[in-house]
């Protein structure tokens, strides 16, 4: 059994963990996770500002995270951080604090890809959320369709040609005049929303597509974007129209990754549906990729708010994993902006 301290830093939440346990026997004892609320104030996240933030809160955020847990620094036997991807200047900071923690304490450092944090953060909350699974990544920078057969063994089954789908409520919402991060303000609206008034097309899915169509598992959403853009253009009367694009906004979007998971599952033969990032917390996408799936007898995972944005338990999870193969990072551990998931088989 070993004790996990995660530290995620990648983008405007600076986040840390305590976890302990053996492979998928897990217990999370402490997850402290601090949002950075001045983005709000821009409409979106400012990579200088995250950097500062992030420099005045890791060592207070560690510190309670330690003392939620019960433990001091002497209790922990690794030290799990977000290494990549994410804005360059705020991962440095969880980056070098790590480092410099796990050298003066002399235990390792493990660098952990944020999206195989998120694959991985289902599993806290759902002991069936485990491989072999297709998986459905979508968050503020990714959208990632992966069949799972293993943990570290992902094969990539399709990904975004443009906008992530929570980079595309993002700024769905921006520009019908939501607060930053849209995702949540959307979903609300288009509770109110008549289904029936803007049917945008569902991106990148046609009735005759195949297996081995170039496009059969990709996702798109610039062009989703710009209809939306239309629409809002169009109505002399936003007020009365704003639930009702919103509705048809989410609807569409929802229509793709739901569409695309199924033949996933079907393809591969998978009865788990595993979901992940920011997005995932959004019910009407759970509700229908349960309704689509359960036709052919799968369950789906989904997890809940708080673990399903960015947060450090995750981090420290699939730390653990990478810890118990005997994978340990050097004092040369960098960041990077981009860096593709580890453990890539070939499609
Ligand atoms: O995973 P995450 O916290 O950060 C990244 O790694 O990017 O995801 C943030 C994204 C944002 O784009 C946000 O708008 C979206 O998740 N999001 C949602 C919902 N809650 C957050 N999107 C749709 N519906 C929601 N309820
Ligand atoms: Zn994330």
């Amino acid at each position: 059994m070993a004790v996990i301290l995660g530290i995620e830093t990648s983008c405007d939440e600076t986040s840390a963990a305590v976890l302990e346990g053996t492979g998928d026997d897990v217990t999370l004892r402490s997850l402290v996770i601090l949002s950075q609320d001045i983005h709000k104030v821009f409409g979106g996240v400012v990579p200088e500002i995250a950097s500062r933030a992030h420099l005045t809160s890791i060592v207070p955020v560690v510190s309670r995270a330690l003392s939620d847990a019960g433990i001091d620094q002497s209790g922990i036997d690794a030290v799990a951080v977000t290494h990549a991807p994410g804005l360059i200047g705020a991962l440095l900071v969880g980056v070098c604090y790590s480092k410099s923690l796990a050298f003066s304490l002399d235990i390792p450092v493990i660098g952990v890809h944020h999206m195989e944090g998120h694959l991985f953060a289902t599993a806290l909350e759902n002991a069936g959320a485990v491989p072999p699974f297709t998986g459905l990544l979508v968050s503020g920078g990714h959208t990632l369709l992966l069949d799972v057969e293993a943990w570290g063994n992902y094969r990539l089954l399709g990904s975004t040609r443009d906008d992530a789908a929570g980079e595309a409520f993002d700024k769905t919402a921006k520009l019908m005049g939501l607060p930053y991060p849209g995702g949540r303000p959307i979903e609300q609206l288009a509770r109110q929303g008549d289904p029936s008034r803007f049917r945008f097309t569902v991106p990148m899915v046609r009735r005759n597509d195949l297996p081995g169509d170039p496009d059969y598992y990709a996702f798109s959403y610039s062009g989703l974007k710009t209809a939306v853009l239309n629409a809002v253009r169009g109505s002399d009367d936003i007020d009365r129209d704003k639930a009702d694009i919103a509705r048809g906004f989410q609807d569409a979007l929802i229509g793709s990754l739901v569409e695309k998971t199924f033949r996933a599952a079907d393809a591969f033969g998978r009865d788990r549906i595993v979901l992940g990032g920011g997005v995932a917390c959004n019910s009407a996408l759970v509700a229908a990729m349960r309704e689509r799936t359960g036709e052919i007898g799968a369950t789906v995972f989904a997890p809940s708010p708080r673990l399903a944005t960015d947060n450090a338990a995750m981090i420290a999870r699939a730390g653990l994993f990478r810890f118990e193969r005997g994978e340990r990072a050097g004092l040369d551990l960098n960041a990077f902006a981009s860096l593709p998931i580890p453990g890539l088989v070939a499609a």
